[in-house]
């Protein structure tokens, strides 16, 4: 039994049982991302849909840096995330309406529908419009699915618990990869089995979603103060849970008070946790991942490896995605928040200058680099992935997902899931056409703003290791040197 806070809890089977079921939200989010950089290298899926492509990439060796380049080819990859950028306000509504669970519940829908539509689709809108299904339901897993985390976890073991999250997220992106790596061998429908593939998580979520419990802050804040208080003694494992749920009590009274948490949210005194989580998102993007996570069969094609060893190569990345995140799930809540993230920043800008200066001096516009330099570059990327992997990829979810006090906290974190949804669609929708026009020079866009990251990380952003949630306003940002201004 541990003991911090006077908030004694056990880990129970069935409360494991609920992170994991609840983490499938992660895994739906990662196969979606995963999936359709691998599906666009596909010709099957390119002659069906994007034929001029299709004949560009015949002639690719026209340019190197240019082959892909086609609005409607990204706007299959991004749809997804202007849906969910969408979705996660509607999400934030249902969320503090009805709960946290129904708000799972929908989104594992969305899922299975918008996979059994794309895997049968006949024409171009066909492909796009179950993409805005799953968007819709990223928008919801995305917004319900690390509050439940962060809300359902002990405080010593919250940083862990909620990056569970981002482990299935990675999991799924490498499910993706190796489904990709598969289904591309498969003519002609092999892209039919990837995107239907989706379902498969989308089922797992469902299920879970109607066993799962709902939080005992989400009760509690809902009027429902004995169901959340066995809630919370089921969850704890443990009968003495009196301490936190007063704590929690008088989080919801404050939470009371507020009829219009979106106002509330605009007041000076929320802007602290709100500039973070905005300003978290945001810089998760612009490290540049998903250049990677979406590009990189289309990436390591450009550096000169065939069809079948750049889907391997990312195969590679994805497994050091996976297991690099299982660090911070261990460190997490020992080293901090911080320290992981300013880490990161430096192994990420040297990865991310070398890849770029490699490319100046060795690519241009119709070679290709040598194989010793073109498995260089694979290992840089690695390098990458694996810095963000254990920062800022689980720390973008975790942190604004515990540092809003309950009655902003759906509304804050909307805005944390939107920012990262409209960045990821700007990413997605220009890189392709950014890496045309910057060529290597993409690369040192990126380490730019990593360096602005990590100024940002070590003036602004404050640690939260071990802070229960419902009194980060006390202990967090009204201790912080530069925040404290701000509250009242
Ligand atoms: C990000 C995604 C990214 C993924 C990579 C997530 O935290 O939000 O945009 O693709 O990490 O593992």
């Amino acid at each position: 039994m541990t003991k911090n806070e006077n908030f004694k809890s056990k880990i129970t089977v069935y409360v494991v049982v609920c992170w994991i079921l609840a983490a499938f939200g992660g895994l739906m989010f990662g196969y979606d991302i995963g999936i359709s950089g691998g599906v666009t290298a596909m010709d099957d899926f390119l002659i069906k849909f994007f034929p001029v492509v299709h004949e560009r990439k015949l002639h690719a060796k026209e340019d190197n840096y240019c082959k892909y380049d086609n609005q409607f080819l990204q706007l299959f990859t991004s749809s997804l995330y202007l849906a969910a950028l969408v979705s996660s306000f509607a999400a934030s509504k249902v969320c503090t309406k009805f709960g946290r669970k129904p708000t799972i519940l929908v989104a594992s829908t969305f899922f299975l529908a918008g996979a059994a539509l794309s895997a049968a689709a006949q024409n171009i809108w066909m492909i796009i419009i179950p993409r805005i299904l799953l968007g819709i339901g990223v928008g919801f897993g995305n917004e319900a699915v690390p509050l439940f985390l962060s809300e359902i976890a002990p405080v010593q073991h919250r940083g862990a618990v909620n990056i569970l999250f981002q482990l299935f997220v990675t999991i799924g992106i490498f499910f993706a990869n190796l489904v990709n790596y598969g289904t591309s061998k498969l003519h002609p429908n092999g892209w039919r089995v990837s995107l239907g593939l989706a379902g498969v998580p989308a089922g797992f979520l469902f299920i879970g979603s109607l066993i799962i419990t709902e939080t005992p802050s989400s009760l509690i804040e809902r009027g429902n103060y004995s169901k959340g208080l066995k809630t919370l003694k089921k969850i704890r494992g443990v009968e003495d849970v009196e301490a936190e749920f007063e704590q929690i009590k008088l989080a919801s009274d404050i939470a009371h008070q507020v009829k219009h948490p979106f106002k509330e949210l605009m007041k000076p005194s929320s802007m602290p946790p709100l500039i973070i989580a905005v300003l978290l998102q945001v810089f998760q993007q612009f490290t540049g991942i998903n250049a990677i996570m979406f590009y990189a069969p289309v990436l390591f094609q450009t550096v000169g490896f065939k069809d079948d060893a750049s889907l391997l190569s990312s195969v590679i990345t994805g497994i050091v995605n996976v297991a690099s995140t299982l660090v911070s799930v261990y460190a997490v809540d020992k080293v901090g928040r911080r320290i992981l993230l300013l880490q990161a920043c430096v192994q990420m800008f040297i990865s991310q200058i070398a890849i770029g200066v490699i490319l100046l001096l060795n690519l241009n516009a119709t070679n290709l680099l040598t194989r010793a330099e073109a498995i260089v570059v694979v290992f840089l990327v690695c390098l990458f992935v694996m810095a963000f992997a254990w920062s800022w990829g689980p720390l973008g979810w975790l942190i604004p997902s515990e540092t809003f006090p309950l009655e902003t906290r759906t509304a804050g974190f909307a805005f944390a899931v939107s920012s990262n949804m409209f960045f990821t669609f700007l990413i997605a929708q220009a890189f392709l056409s950014m890496m045309c026009h910057l060529r290597a020079y993409i690369f040192i866009f990126f380490a730019g703003w990593i360096l602005v990251m990590f100024m940002f990380a070590l003036f602004l952003l404050p640690e939260t290791k071990n802070v229960p949630i419902d009194v980060m306003v006390e202990r967090v940002w009204k201790q912080h040197p530069v925040w404290k201004k701000f509250m009242d």
